[in-house]
């Protein structure tokens, strides 16, 4: 089993009948027109590969079937909401997530599709994993600057530069760390409040670290080297238990374009 993602971009020009067809799928289609609602649908699908075409399912073919079938719910539903001047809560864009499924469910032939997430923004999410569709994922970045330096005490200074080369460097070396955290909310519970739960976020996690010289100033780091590896473990410290009645489901931690690290406790 293989599991393949494909993102599907749109974009719903709440109240223009006609938005266009659009045609450049990278940015979005529909294109949207004028200020419109960005939206992208990740569709995460899950069979083996066909022996003949190493596909699981051609992208094209998801492409035109999320765009026949989930796009039009959304821009649907959305409008709708809009019209009758509603607030589209977690609750609403789970219902909507649950419905482009059963729409999308029996779409792609043998694969089984497996999650949905919406993104609205580059940095917010919400996913539904469709064999579990009463639990939603929800995710946002955060940004840290942040000193380190990779060193053990217990090892000599030649061993330190061995082992850890630049990273050893004594005086310290810079990143602009991206952080995502992920909760898990029950889609029937109370809707997850974004600006509550950054707060969480900014007291317990971003206030600790950001700006700072991890290793010197974040207790936790006078013992353990602060590592890609260990800041993820350390954020999800911080965090676990603090987001009632959500839980805390998986922190991932960018330390450059290429190197992340994600924990799930
Ligand atoms: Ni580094």
């Amino acid at each position: 089993m293989v599991r393949l993602g494909r993102q599907v971009r749109f974009s719903i020009t709440p109240f223009l009948d006609t938005p266009g067809p659009g045609f450049n799928a990278y940015a979005s289609k529909p294109a949207g027109e004028g200020l419109s609602l960005f939206l992208e649908l990740a569709v995460e699908l899950v069979a083996p590969a066909a022996p003949q075409t190493g596909l699981l399912v051609n992208v094209s073919d998801i492409d035109r079937a999320v765009r026949r079938h989930a796009v039009p719910v959304f821009t649907e539903r959305v409008r709708e909401h809009l019209r009758r001047g509603e607030h589209i809560g977690f609750d609403r864009i789970a219902a909507l997530l649950r419905q482009a499924g059963t729409h999308l469910g029996d779409k792609f032939g043998p694969a089984r599709l497996e999650r949905l997430a919406l993104k609205w923004n580059p940095f917010r999410k919400l996913a539904m994993d469709m064999n579990a569709p009463d639990l939603l994922y929800f995710s946002e970045k955060f940004e840290f600057a942040a000193t380190h330096k990779l060193w053990n005490d217990g090892f000599s200074e030649a061993q330190n530069l061995r082992v850890f080369g630049k990273c050893a460097n004594p005086t310290g070396h810079g990143h602009n760390y991206l952080v995502e955290v992920t909760v898990r909310t029950p889609a029937a519970g109370p809707d997850l409040e974004v600006g509550r739960f950054e707060q969480v976020v900014d007291e317990h996690l971003m206030q600790v670290v950001d700006h700072k010289n991890l290793n010197v100033d974040v207790p936790a780091f006078r013992t353990r080297i602060p590592t890609v590896e260990n800041i993820a473990v350390f954020a999800w410290e911080c965090l676990v238990g603090r987001f009632d009645p959500a839980q805390l489901h998986c922190i991932t931690v960018w330390e450059s374009d290429r190197t992340y690290c994600s924990y799930y406790g």
